[in-house]
């Protein structure tokens, strides 16, 4: 059954790269996971870090690691190395069940839980070859590569279609999540919420990772 409380995951992309490591204090004791973007300019038009840089994070919460990349399989192994405790690849770049199956295995074989993600456009049917055998579902609300976008809500449906079919599947989402879209992502079967913008602008944190989980 979804988690009673839901799992909330700042998303680093969003904090002041000047003081990284003080910007994670800030939200350590309040978050569940702490998300990592990892964007490399040709599956999404942006471009963010890699391993080089993550590896240099002090951190008791778990690192989320988000491939927004063509080819997620060459960068198992540099997150994997620096402790990374979950890793979601995009159903549009691995498009055989063969190869979503041996990507799976790879995170797992190196302790770390799998996700896969679909895009806004992207139908949950696209997924569906291995829903049954992931660790967690990402359904984005936002076109991936930027933060601070506004909330796709026709994403809510396929959230939706997902928690019915699978009532114990972590199901994360991620783009455009704040105090009023939060509740209708929790509403709809979301246990997964990834925020940036909503979190790192704020100047109460606390506050505002409360307010992501309802209370
Ligand atoms: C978008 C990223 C999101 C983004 C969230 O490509 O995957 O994690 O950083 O930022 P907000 O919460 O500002 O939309």
């Amino acid at each position: 059954m979804p988690l009673s409380s839901p799992v909330i995951a700042p998303s680093l992309l969003s904090a002041d790269f000047r003081i990284l490591q003080k910007e994670v204090e800030s939200i350590e004791p309040y978050a569940d996971w702490l998300q990592v973007d990892v964007m490399d300019g040709h599956f999404v038009p942006n471009l963010s870090f890699g391993a080089p840089v993550v590896k240099w994070i002090r951190t008791e919460l778990p690192l989320d690691i988000h491939l927004m990349v063509e080819n997620p399989a060459d960068r198992l192994e540099e997150f994997l190395e620096i402790g990374a405790s979950h890793i979601t690849f995009h159903a549009e770049v691995v498009e055989s069940l063969r190869d979503r199956r041996a990507l799976l295995q790879a995170i797992r074989d190196g302790g770390a839980t799998a996700g896969i993600a679909i895009n806004p456009e992207t139908p949950l049917s696209a997924a569906k070859d291995v829903l049954s055998e992931v660790d967690l579902l990402l359904v984005m609300s936002v076109h991936p590569g930027f933060g601070g976008q506004k909330f796709i809500a026709d994403v809510l449906r396929k959230v939706k279609a997902a928690r019915a079919e699978y009532p114990d599947l972590m199901i994360q989402m991620d783009g455009g999540i704040d105090k009023s879209t939060a509740s209708r992502c929790l509403e709809a079967g979301a246990n997964n919420l990834v925020a940036g913008s909503f979190i790192f602008r704020s100047r109460n944190r606390k506050k505002a990772i409360a307010a992501l989980r309802g209370v």
